[in-house]
């Protein structure tokens, strides 16, 4: 297995393994898992995947999340991100479908709504436009480490209010359905993510984050805003352009990550699967005091 290092200061693909062999083999997967710690984005290329081959692989990393309502895919371990309609035709700008790859355009976490967060996501490229739709990614992690050190302590000691609903309404009033917001309410996670394997921190944030506990609404939207643009500054992304075959892996604990925009006319379909993060992985320190001690 060769690493091969893409992105500035993260990311990089994986060569000359599978997604079947790390799989089926311990050592493979252990060091599948190493390069997952340390590069937070995994790319690998030319795989034969299919949702067997993909769930098996993510499986090794952590128990995989069921689809939440309202999705492509619910009540399965997939997320089918698609704009083919059911009659086999790309939807219309204005179609749920369409909205939704709207929404996932916006910088991200996956899963930072929902009551287990995700450890990590394994996407498969299944249609492809032809330009366009490309996967970008930040570090959080190398925002945390470029933050002036005195803002530290201050953000290890902040939780921030994640919701579903707050996302989607950047995008249309309604596109959150009833149902998703009951099923959905919003959690409180800690600010920043403290990586057990290696010990170093990351800033936990997505577009679902509308508050900060226990401050005065207006402040906590502008330190959002303010740790959004240092974590997004132009030159730190990775931009991932699919290719037939690929599958990208990342760390939703150390990275946001947006989808850009393609041909609206071309069909694109990609397929999801999601890992929740567990004890090991850190959770346990990223709920307010308050759940830690009702827990
Ligand atoms: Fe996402």
């Amino acid at each position: 297995m060769e690493i091969v290092p893409l992105g500035p200061g993260f990311a990089a693909e994986l060569r000359g393994v599978t997604l079947t062999e790390i799989a089926a083999d311990d050592a493979a997967y252990a060091a599948a898992r190493a390069a997952f710690e340390e590069h937070s984005v995994l790319v690998f290329r030319g795989q034969d995947v299919t949702d067997e081959v993909q769930l098996a692989f993510s499986r090794h990393f952590g128990p995989p999340e069921v689809t939440k309502v309202g999705s492509l895919g619910t009540g399965t371990h997939f997320v089918i991100l698609s704009t083919i309609g059911e009659n086999g035709k790309v939807v219309p700008p204005d179609h749920r479908l369409a909205l939704r790859s709207k929404a996932n355009q916006l910088w991200h976490t996956d899963s930072s709504f929902k009551r287990v967060p995700a450890l990590a996501s394994v996407l498969s490229a299944r249609i492809i436009p032809t330009r366009g739709g490309e996967t970008e990614y930040i570090s959080t992690r190398l925002t945390f480490e470029r933050l002036d050190p005195a803002l530290h302590k201050k953000l290890e000691n902040s939780f921030a209010w994640h919701d579903y609903s707050h996302s989607r309404g950047q995008i249309a009033p309604d596109l959150a359905n009833p149902e998703e917001r009951a099923a959905l309410p919003p959690q409180c996670w800690g600010l920043v993510w403290k990586n057990p394997a290696n010990g170093r921190s990351a800033i936990y944030l997505a577009s679902h984050a509308y508050a900060i506990e226990g401050m005065e609404q207006v402040a906590g939207r502008k330190l959002i805003d303010e740790l959004m643009d240092a974590a997004t500054a132009p030159g730190t992304s990775y931009v991932h352009n699919w290719r037939s075959g690929d599958v990208v892996m990342w760390d939703n604990r150390a990275t946001m990550h947006r989808g850009r925009p393609w041909p609206a006319h071309e069909p694109r379909l990609m397929v999801r699967t999601t890992i929740s993060a567990t004890e090991a992985d850190g959770l346990g320190t990223m709920c307010p005091p308050s759940r830690q001690a009702a827990e």
